[in-house]
């Protein structure tokens, strides 16, 4: 029988100390002792040795690559950020603020799965089961054959696991399971570190996929999911605004498949439903082009959306604001300061908001000359020409460099109605493409003065 003892040990230095203290007694580090559990079997041995089993050296080249078995969750959006679908014994974590629709979506997974006969158990911890069943109903799905456990000691949990056997678990959430091994409170590091290893472990020793689910507080970068990314196989996270319908999951890493896919859904009174088309859901529906917006073409993994940045510039105060929603607030200060370089554009007097409407996150580069162009429209109160977008990414000497993947993006632009474009030159295609005017620029004053001269 093994024998826990719980100790601390320094994240700086790796130094052990058997009592919390607020500095480390190895490297003089303040506030970096976490709590953890020392193990010792029966027979005195460390318990990773148990883990060890006796693998054989083997050439890379001999090893027989397999192909994964996945399984369908039957919700399409789901399984194209997962790259295809579950993998036995394979574990994700899906994180997201609180309200964002975790719950629902994997609820409406587990049933679909239960229907085609696979053996599902919702773990939760954060609802009572009649709790978990109101939602069911409220899904449409009252008479789900998914399995429903209570429960949020840590022990108990895998007891049921090792039981019940089934193919996928949910756990809702890693913040609220425990392990009475530690003395630390649910939900702190030390908690959920342990506890996510223990059902790590069980889901590979029993070949289980489990999906646990974290929540991203304000100030729980560290007690969050994050602290858990580099043990599971795949980290997905939901993005969106909670006031708007649209929820993004998007795979921040996948040991089986694609990154940076993005899976698209609608909240509807019943649940969540894929987007199979969502290219045009970021555009804000003017009739008549406004001051201050421009369209621009993003790629969310293998697809092209469109998403209109908007920008808003005004007389400041004394120390001028310079604030982005959606977008890299360093790389906004950065395009003002291209901007007043190598356009002669100076904001330095003024606020400066800009948004990606909609609570999508766009982190790509390809932004740069949207968010510009929406400055200087703002600045000149002046609405660029209906039908109009770009992309293209800005450099500090005002080069405009080319996005990945241009043709796709001005295909789909085309396809939704667009008509003018201006893109890098390394983008702008060979032949004309019926429908749609291309201005190709290398530099962003080129770029300022054509769309000067279109409005
Ligand atoms: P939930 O799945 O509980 O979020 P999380 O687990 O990420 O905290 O989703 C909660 C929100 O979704 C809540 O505000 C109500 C809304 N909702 C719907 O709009 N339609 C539905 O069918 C359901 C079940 C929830
Ligand atoms: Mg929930």
């Amino acid at each position: 029988m093994a024998k826990a003892k719980s100790n601390f040990s320094c994240q700086e230095c790796g130094g052990t100390s058997t009592k919390w203290q607020g500095k480390c007694p190895n490297c003089g580090a303040w506030n970096t002792l976490v709590e953890g559990v020392a193990e010792v079997t029966s027979t005195g041995t460390h318990r990773f040795t148990s883990l060890v089993s006796a693998s054989e050296l083997a050439v890379l080249g001999e090893i027989e690559a397999k192909d994964t078995d996945r399984t369908p969750t039957s919700q399409d959006e789901l399984d194209r950020v997962l790259g295809g679908g579950l993998v036995e014994g394979g574990v994700v974590l899906i994180g997201g603020d609180p309200g964002i629709g975790k719950s629902t979506l994997l609820l409406q997974a587990l049933d679909s799965l239960a229907a085609r006969q696979f053996k599902t158990l919702y773990v939760t911890g954060e609802e009572s089961g009649a709790q978990v069943s109101l939602r069911a109903r409220r899904l449409g799905i009252a008479h789900s054959l998914v399995k429903v456990l209570a429960e949020t000691q840590l022990e108990k949990i895998l007891h049921v696991l090792q039981t019940e056997r089934p193919q996928v678990a949910v756990i809702d959430s890693i913040q609220t399971v425990y392990s009475e091994a530690l003395t630390s409170a649910p939900g702190s590091v030390a908690q959920v570190r342990e506890c996510a290893a223990h059902l790590t472990r069980a889901a590979k020793a029993m070949g289980i996929t489990v999906i646990l689910v974290g929540h991203v507080t304000k100030e729980g970068a560290l007690a969050g999911p994050r602290v858990l990314e580099h043990m599971v196989d795949t980290v997905l996270y939901f993005e969106g605004d909670t006031h708007s319908s649209f929820r993004l999951i998007r795979a921040i890493k996948n040991r089986f498949g694609a990154v940076n896919e993005i899976g698209v859904f609608a909240m509807t009174e019943k649940g969540l439903k894929g987007v199979s088309n969502p290219s045009a859901i970021f555009l804000s529906q003017h009739s008549e082009p406004v001051p201050g917006s421009c369209v621009m073409v993003a790629l969310e993994g293998s697809r092209p959306l469109l998403v209109e940045i908007q920008a808003l510039v005004d007389t400041a105060g004394p120390s001028p604001r310079r604030l982005s929603v959606g977008l890299d607030r360093d790389r906004l200060a950065m395009l003002l300061a291209v901007l007043h370089r190598h356009a002669g554009v100076s904001s330095g007097d003024q606020d400066v908001f800009v948004n990606a409407v909609g609570g999508v996150k766009i982190g790509e580069p390809a932004a740069d000359l949207a968010v510009m162009l929406s400055i200087m429209s703002s600045l000149r109160g002046k609405s660029l020409p209906k039908g109009f977008v770009t992309f293209g990414e800005v450099g500090l000497a005002g080069e405009v460099r080319p996005a990945p993947r241009g043709q796709e993006r001005l295909k789909e632009a085309v396809k939704l109605g667009f008509t003018v474009a201006v893109v890098p030159k390394a983008n702008a295609p060979k032949k004309p493409i019926p429908g749609i005017i291309i201005h190709a620029v290398d530099r962003v004053d080129q770029a300022i003065d054509i769309v000067r001269g279109l409005a």
